[in-house]
Order: structure tokens, then sequence, then C-alpha cells
């Protein structure tokens, strides 16, 4: 049975789309009450209209996570609409590929960072505090499969993501002892509408979907929703003695040797 998240207030970022999306959808479904922090409103306030039109509770706080005060409002609007957030899935990203580290901007590499390594701790940094009072909470930070390996074309992506561990343990130390747990959930190639668009222009979509989900032991991709679920585990109390780990769920992409 999956478990029951009545009760909890849960923050997750770039909810409007995407694993976001399905994650707010599940935890709406277990019960939260659910902040969509995007900087995509038509998105978000459509999927909130969605949720509330079922009788169950989310909203949508207009954020850019690279943006501590940005961050902080939406937070306050969290703390006043529903009260102290008890789950923070620090889901929004970007991905940059591209074919020689060398052709990388600074504006790329500061971009990337400021999103996916800072825009994280500027959510924790924000919730933690109301944590530490309840002496209780989860935060979910999203690695990947390039949290571990190193796939040529991904830098400094994969390095935003290695980053990511060092975020989850180093916060899980921190504040053990404060009854706060940090994971990270580490996918394998996941087809969001984002992926499938990227794909659609390309020569053979069909193709590259194949590929792409060969890599993967089980020979296909995953869906939002096969990640929404390990969210769950992470952020609920079904995973209570659990903290500074990485959960990888990436249809054996890891286990695999390939030379
Ligand atoms: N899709 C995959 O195959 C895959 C695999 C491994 C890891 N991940 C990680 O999972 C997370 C979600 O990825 P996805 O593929 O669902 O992404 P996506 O592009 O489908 O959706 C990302 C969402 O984040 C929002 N967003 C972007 N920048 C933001 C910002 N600065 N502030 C607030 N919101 C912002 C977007 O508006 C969008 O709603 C990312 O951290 C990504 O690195 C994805």
């Amino acid at each position: 049975m999956p478990a029951n998240l009545d009760g909890h207030i849960a923050i997750v970022t770039g909810g409007a789309d995407g694993i976001g999306r399905a994650i707010v959808e599940l935890f709406c479904e277990q019960g939260a009450r659910v902040c969509i922090a995007d900087v995509n409103a038509e998105l978000a306030i459509a999927l909130a209209d969605e949720i509330c039109a079922k009788g169950q509770n989310a909203f949508f706080a207009q954020t850019n996570i690279a943006d501590k005060d940005s961050v902080n409002n939406m937070v306050d609007a969290v703390v006043n609409k529903y009260g102290p957030p008890s789950i923070l899935i620090n889901n929004a990203g970007i991905i940059v590929v591209t074919k020689d580290p060398l052709e990388n901007s600074e504006e790329t590499w500061k971009r990337i960072f400021a999103i996916n390594l800072e825009g994280m701790w500027n959510c924790a940094r924000a919730v933690i505090p109301y944590m530490k009072k309840a002496k209780s909470g989860s935060i979910v930070n999203l690695g990947s499969v390039h949290s571990f390996q190193i796939v040529p074309g991904h830098f400094p992506y994969a390095i935003t993501k290695h980053a990511v561990i060092g975020l989850t343990r180093s916060l899980a130390v921190e504040y053990g002892a404060d009854n706060i747990r940090v994971n990270t959930l580490c996918p394998g190639m996941v087809e969001t509408p984002t992926a499938l668009k990227i794909w659609s222009e390309m020569d053979d979509p069909e193709a590259v979907r194949k590929a792409v989900g060969d890599i993967h032991p089980l020979k296909r991709n995953a869906s939002p929703k096969e990640m929404a679920y390990p969210a769950l585990f992470l952020a609920s109390d079904e995973s209570s003695f659990m903290t500074g780990q990485s959960l990888i769920v990436d249809g054996g992409r890891s286990a695999l040797y390939s030379e």
C-alpha cells in the first residue's frame, strides 16, 4: 500500500511539468496539501485548478528557485496558506547538452549551478527552520544517473548532479539530530513532455526514443509516475530510518557494464 500523506504540507519545485507534476498529483491523491513552486505560471495554474476540482489541495506560487527572495516569498505563502512545510521536493532543474565542455559559456555555467545546486540550497535553507522547530521533515533532492556516471556531452549538468549528492549528504548529517531526513532520488531517462518534444524535433523520434530506452536493462524509458512513487517513499514515514542516501531508479542502467 502506498504511504499516506494526510496532514503533510509539501513544496514541489518544478511541479508544473514532467516528474514534478507526477509528484504533485500523487502527493495530492495521498492527502498532502501541495505548493506547486514553478516559473511556469500557465501550466502550474492549470494543474492547481485540476487538483482543486477533484477536492484535493494545491496552489501555485510563482517561484524562481535561483532567486533567494522569490523562494522566501514562496515559503511565506505556503506558511500563510497551509502552515509550516513538512516535505520539500527539490525537483526543478535544467539540462544543458554540449559536445565540448570548452563550448560552454561562463553564463551557462553560472545559470545551471544557480538552478540545479544553489536553487536546491535556497529552498532547503528556507524550509529547514520550520522543520527544525517541528523536529520533523523530509527533503528529497532530484539527482540523476548523471550523479554517478559521466556520459560525454553532459558537462556541466553532470557536475551539478554530482554536487546534489554532496548537498544531500551534508544536510543529512547536519540536521539528522533535528529529525530532518534528506535523500536523493536518481532517475534514469524519464519520458516527460519536454523529452518527447525534444525527440519530436529529431529526424526519427521513435528510433531515438528506442535507442535511449535500450540503454536501460529494462529496455525502455520511465514514465514520470514511476518517479513519483519512489519520491513518495522517500518523503513519507515509510523511509523513516533512511537519510543521506541515493535511491537510484534507473531501470538497471547503472548496473550495466558497457565498453
Ligand atoms: N527527465 C529525465 O529523464 C530526468 C532524468 C534524471 C534526472 N532528472 C531531474 O529531474 C528533475 C525534473 O526533470 P524533468 O525532466 O521533469 O524536467 P522538466 O523540464 O520536464 O520540468 C521542469 C520543471 O521545472 C520548472 N523550472 C525550471 N527552472 C525553474 C526555476 N528556476 N525555478 C522554478 N521552476 C523551474 C519548469 O518550468 C518545469 O515545470 C530535474 O532536476 C532533472 O535534472 C530528469
